[in-house]
């Protein structure tokens, strides 16, 4: 039996036992058996949750690199690692080998050294899906550098805020991106931030869309022309298993986002063994995962995961509807791709597309389906396994967050029967909890509460860059000895979990994860505004959109209101990005509130989700007569 690669039931529950009895002992032999380290650990995890630390494989040396590329050159040299598939159709597909990509990664990281990067340094990535994303990220890992990629959907405000967060010197961006048949102008999107940023020395500049872009002496540089008189070696430097490998940023429910920070070897071991186990990938398979490299999916299940298992993984441009609704199944039949992960979003919109693009292609290559980033809802789990898997293909249901690096619970296919809308069982290693509100942990099955994890695991994110005190209050306070992981589950009669979605004032729409407070700022920037409160309510293809309620600083403002939410959702749009546009804006002359002034947003909730009925005692708020003004004047 080998613990790296879980083939049936029992042997799950085999390991899993294993993997919970003795975790160190567990990851000891994982590590050792399936990467290649410079030098071994002195002890495998040291931890703590009430400071919190964790650290795992002390003092071992690695460059995850070397795991993702230079160990696979004897074997799979000419084998194809990524798949470029472009926006637009008509463009040919990339095949790029391990030993090209080698090359590339090897000469990107030679330009980042000529331009001053060190070890430790901050490189801010901001690209579309293209080809010089997964090799800059590649780069700055084999040269030590602490990448931070930021999805280029967000707006220049977002982005600076980022870029200073962590004090990056450099960005690597592009001219411009496609996104179905429109361009964005990235680099413009760019230099607007950097107005703000005063400590980037430099922009790399990759070409995609050959616009007319200015470029600043002395700061910006284009990059193909420097990787072409680069060296195509390039010795990994040397890590430290606790050294971060990168910093991604998450979306609290309060305050600033939050740079989750991401160990070296932890995180390789974990995204590379949920990786082998939970898509059962196998070595002539073609993997693709549909998200954006900008979130944690992309960072642990497009790129390092599949490449550290030595795998082929698809990396694609362009938009689900883009030149039509059957583009992803276009691009399975181009590719015969045997694993496909998507989000409920994703599916929800094909779905409403009926069946009629599904039908013009041939889907026989997949063998296994998987969704991620909120819950899936009934009738999209079921369309998706009889449209897209015709009843064959296990549906991974993952459940992960940015912070846990890589999936947690989630079925094993063909090993794991799946049930609707269940994430069912605990990944290898993973102790889950459900707490109640005295703290106390609810035992037994057919129970819900909150959801925490015992015990570490090695993907963990190990603090927030620069603010270790609220990766404390956030995660490890709430409950004593336990991560926290802001949402709600239920355990049924055999022990399956099934998450509810969040107990925070987050946000999912369309599986992004969106804060309330950073919304509202936005919104109460503007002149007109006096307050506002953010919450989700039901739509059928985001799963969530935003509903705003907003008082307004002169009540009988006789502005035309149209234009005030155009006004509005374009200051979110400018300060967050299009994806945290408000869905209905209604206005009001006051808010809802507690006797200390809190707003209490259960209320505007179930408001907003048309759940009048379920409102509960609102007698005892400040202001209980805003309540009923609120439900008659209701969009
Ligand atoms: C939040 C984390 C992990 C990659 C994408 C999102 C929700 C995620 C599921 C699922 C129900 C899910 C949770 C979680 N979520 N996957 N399979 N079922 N909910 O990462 O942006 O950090 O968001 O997404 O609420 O806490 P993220």
């Amino acid at each position: 039996m080998s613990n790296y690669h879980i083939k049936h039931l029992e042997e799950y529950y085999q390991v899993y036992r294993k993997s919970v009895r003795n975790p160190e002992q567990f990851w000891d032999e994982i590590a050792e058996e399936h990467f290649v380290w410079r030098k071994k650990w002195d002890n495998v995890l040291s931890w703590d949750f009430t400071k919190p630390e964790v650290k795992w494989f002390e003092n071992a040396k690695l460059n995850i690199t070397e795991n993702c590329l230079d160990r696979h050159l004897p074997t799979r040299g000419d084998k194809t690692a990524i798949i470029f598939e472009p926006n637009d159709p008509k463009e040919q597909a990339q095949h790029i080998t391990y030993s090209q990509l080698h090359a590339r990664v090897c000469k990107f990281a030679n330009v980042l050294k000529d331009k001053g990067i060190k070890k430790g340094d901050r490189v801010c990535i901001y690209l579309p899906m293209i080809p010089e994303l997964a090799i800059s990220v590649l780069a700055c890992a084999r040269i030590g550098a602490i990448h931070s990629v930021v999805f280029a959907g967000f707006s220049a405000t977002a982005l600076s805020t980022r870029i200073n967060d962590c004090d990056a010197k450099m960005v690597i961006t592009s001219d411009g991106s496609y996104r179905g048949s429109k361009t964005i102008d990235l680099k413009g999107i760019v230099d607007e931030a950097l107005e703000d940023c005063p400590n980037i020395d430099s922009v790399l500049v990759a070409k995609r869309i050959n616009s007319k872009i200015s470029m600043k002496d002395g700061r910006d540089h284009w990059l193909q022309p420097l990787l072409e008189d680069a060296h195509q070696d390039f010795t990994a430097e040397v890590m430290d298993a606790e050294d971060a490998l990168f910093i991604l940023y998450t979306s609290g429910s309060t305050g600033k986002p939050k740079g989750m920070v991401h160990s070296s070897a932890g995180y390789m071991v974990y995204t590379a063994y949920t990786f082998k186990n939970v898509f059962q990938y196998k070595e002539d398979d073609i993997y693709w995962c549909t998200a954006d490299i900008g979130w944690i999916t992309g960072h642990s299940y497009i790129v390092y995961g599949p490449l550290a298992n030595g795998a082929t993984t698809v990396m694609f441009e362009g938009v689900p509807s883009y030149p039509d609704f059957g583009r992803f199944w276009d691009i399975v039949q181009k590719h015969k791709v045997n694993q496909f992960y998507t989000a409920p979003t994703a599916i929800r919109a094909l779905a409403k597309q009926g069946t009629e693009y599904v039908d013009k292609h041939d889907l026989s290559s997949l063998k296994v389906l998987g969704t991620v980033g909120e819950p899936i809802n009934e009738e999209a789990w079921h369309w998706y396994n009889e449209n897209i898997g015709k009843k064959k293909s296990p549906i991974v249901d993952t459940w992960w967050q940015t912070e846990t690096g890589g999936i947690m619970i989630t079925p094993i296919p063909f090993s794991t029967p799946t049930k609707p809308t269940y994430a069912t069982l605990p990944f290898i290693g993973i102790q889950p909890a459900l707490m109640d509100e005295n703290g106390d942990e609810i035992k037994g099955n057919q129970v819900e509460g909150r959801l925490c994890i015992k015990y570490p695991w090695p993907g963990i994110a190990r603090t927030i860059w620069g603010d270790h005190q609220r990766y404390k209050d956030t995660y490890f306070s709430a409950y004593k000895n336990m991560y926290f992981t802001g949402d709600g589950a239920m355990r049924d009669e055999v022990g399956y979990y099934r998450i509810t979605g969040r107990v925070d004032d987050v946000i999912i729409v369309s599986g992004h994860n969106l804060g309330t407070a950073p919304i509202e700022d936005a919104i109460n920037e503007h002149q007109a505004v006096a307050e506002s409160a953010i919450v989700g309510f039901p739509h059928d293809v985001k799963g969530s959109a935003l509903y705003g309620y907003i008082t307004l600083k002169d009540s009988g403002e006789s502005r035309n209101h149209d234009n005030l939410r155009k006004e509005i959702n374009q200051l979110i749009t400018d300060r967050i990005g299009p994806i945290a546009k408000l869905d209905k804006i209604q206005f009001t002359n006051g808010l809802p509130k507690t006797r200390s002034g809190k707003i209490m947003r259960r209320i505007l909730r179930k408001i907003a989700s048309n759940e009048t009925d379920k409102l509960g005692d609102t007698s005892t708020l400040l202001n209980p007569e805003v309540v009923q003004r609120i439900i008659d004047e209701k969009l």
